[in-house]
């Protein structure tokens, strides 16, 4: 049968319940969710958006892909947010995320993932010592990640510049407001001037940049002899490779620490990892392969539990032609060319039926437990219960990537470093990146570390 699918008015023109859904997603959604059912639709921002609320028909979405499209409305932010001129190119974002998809394969991943275990450690040889030093976890670590993923990634001579990290954040920080539409001119001079600087940078190979960056020129040289229009879409890929990463490597190393059951039983793994690892880098620690990386199936689990408590992603999809979409409940939504519908996966990954104690790191819940039908909704398995990195047509080509920085940071510090966090308070988190991934500290978490003394006696 047919459903009406209940509209909710707002007393906002135009803005409609996009001010609340900037506010608080998690509290508008899911009071929605309990007042109007599984589905409802709002206006945001002059669309009109439907909500699939139910985890079972998330498949349902990814699954017409050829009728709903999430690329229009990638072109259409994307373009707003970097200046990306898309008709400058003979192709759509699409292609673009497919090719640098297949750069970013889980099997090609071994020089990119050992060049960003170089960068870390030669940073990190740099800024600490045997004697305790104090700092703030957040800034640390993204700092350094940002730094250490971002010259593996992008190659030399990008992040020479000391300012480049706080420069990042600041036009990071502005960008939901960004894409809210105020006057660029007006109140966004500093992004801009960020955002231009990084489209220069990026217009042009760097020296001891990754294979993936090989293809990716490559590729755009095939779509357009315009270097300077392939500025703006590598800031724009500048932005996606960094936002989410810098600040998910910082809650990889938090939650671990945070909990001293996780903390031993990780460290523990990770010895015994690296235990068997016979190869060494130019500095004299172990070589980390793809095959050692993926031998710590406890980190790999408190990895997952960590995104999926600190992220937010929101698949939004518009139709291209008149679509009927048949959902769990047996009902079809019948959907006009030009309506979009979305889904908030972060209402699954906080629910209380899917998971005990939703609101609490749990870090062994994932163990022998990731990856599909898992865990149950409504009494039957579910195909997708974890999605940090959006799905089907616009899943993050990163995902791989940033999985292996979070792991080699992870190695890293815990075989090489004692830290002891000062603060252990959970932080909030910045409710106005619900929807758009990472879920930004409020505050920062004061730490101290230094070099285990064993380690420093090995490398001399
Ligand atoms: C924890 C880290 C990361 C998270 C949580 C994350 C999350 C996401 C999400 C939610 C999307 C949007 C999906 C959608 O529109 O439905 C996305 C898109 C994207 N991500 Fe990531 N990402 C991460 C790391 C990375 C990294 C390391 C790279 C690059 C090396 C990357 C490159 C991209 C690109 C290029 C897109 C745009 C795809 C498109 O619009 O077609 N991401 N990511």
């Amino acid at each position: 049968m047919s459903i009406d699918v209940p509209f909710i008015k707002s007393w906002v023109p135009y803005l409609g319940h996009g001010i609340a859904f900037g506010t608080d997603a998690d509290k508008l959604l899911l009071g929605l969710q309990q007042q109007h059912g599984d589905e409802f639709t709002i206006l945001m921002g002059g669309k009109k958006i439907t909500f699939l609320t139910n985890p079972h028909d998330y498949d349902t979405l990814f699954k017409q892909a050829k009728t709903l499209r999430g690329d229009a409305l990638s072109e259409e932010v994307s373009g707003k947010a970097f200046g990306i001129q898309w008709h400058l190119f003979d192709t759509r974002l699409h292609e673009m995320t497919v090719q640098f998809d297949k750069s970013l394969r889980r099997s090609k991943l071994g020089p990119l993932t050992s060049s960003m275990h170089l960068q870390l450690e030669k940073r990190l040889q740099q800024s600490s010592s045997d004697e305790w030093q104090q700092g703030e976890l957040f800034h640390f670590l993204a700092k350094l990640v940002f730094e250490a993923g971002g010259e593996a990634l992008l190659g030399e001579s990008i992040f020479d510049d000391d300012s480049l990290f706080s420069e990042f954040q600041h036009f990071d920080k502005q960008l939901p407001m960004i894409l809210s539409g105020l006057p660029r001119w007006l109140f966004f001079r500093r992004s801009d001037q960020f955002l231009k600087k990084m489209s220069q940078k990026l217009c042009q190979p760097k020296p001891n940049q990754s294979g993936v960056m090989d293809e990716r020129f490559a590729f755009m040289d095939s779509v357009s002899s315009d270097r300077e229009a392939q500025g703006p879409i590598n800031a724009g890929l500048f932005w996606a490779a960094q936002a989410n990463t810098v600040v998910m490597a910082f809650y990889s190393v938090f939650f671990i620490l945070r909990d001293d059951e996780a903390r031993r039983r990780i460290t523990q793994e990770v010895h015994e990892s690296l235990s068997k690892v016979s190869e060494k880098t130019s500095l004299g620690t172990p070589e980390l392969s793809l095959k050692t990386i993926d031998s710590m199936p406890l980190l790999d689990a408190a990895l997952d539990e960590m995104l999926r408590l600190r992220t937010a992603s929101m698949p939004i999809r518009m139709a291209t032609e008149n679509v009927e979409l048949s959902l769990k409940s047996g009902k079809i939504l019948s959907m006009k060319k030009g309506e979009y519908a979305a889904i908030f996966p972060r209402l699954t990954q906080m629910n209380s039926e899917i998971y005990e104690q939703p609101e609490h790191f749990i870090w062994d819940r994932f163990v022998g437990k990731q990856g599909p039908n898992h865990f149950n909704f409504r009494g039957e398995p579910l195909k997708y219960n974890l999605l940090p990195f959006g799905g089907g047509l616009s899943l993050c080509p990163g995902r791989h990537f940033s999985r292996n920085e979070f792991k080699v940071l992870c190695i890293v510090l815990f075989n090489a470093f004692d830290l002891e966090l000062l603060e252990t308070d959970l932080p909030d988190f910045d409710k106005s990146r619900l929807g758009l991934g990472a879920l930004t500290p409020t505050s920062e978490i004061p730490f101290r570390y230094r070099r285990r003394q064993a380690v420093l006696q090995a490398d001399k």
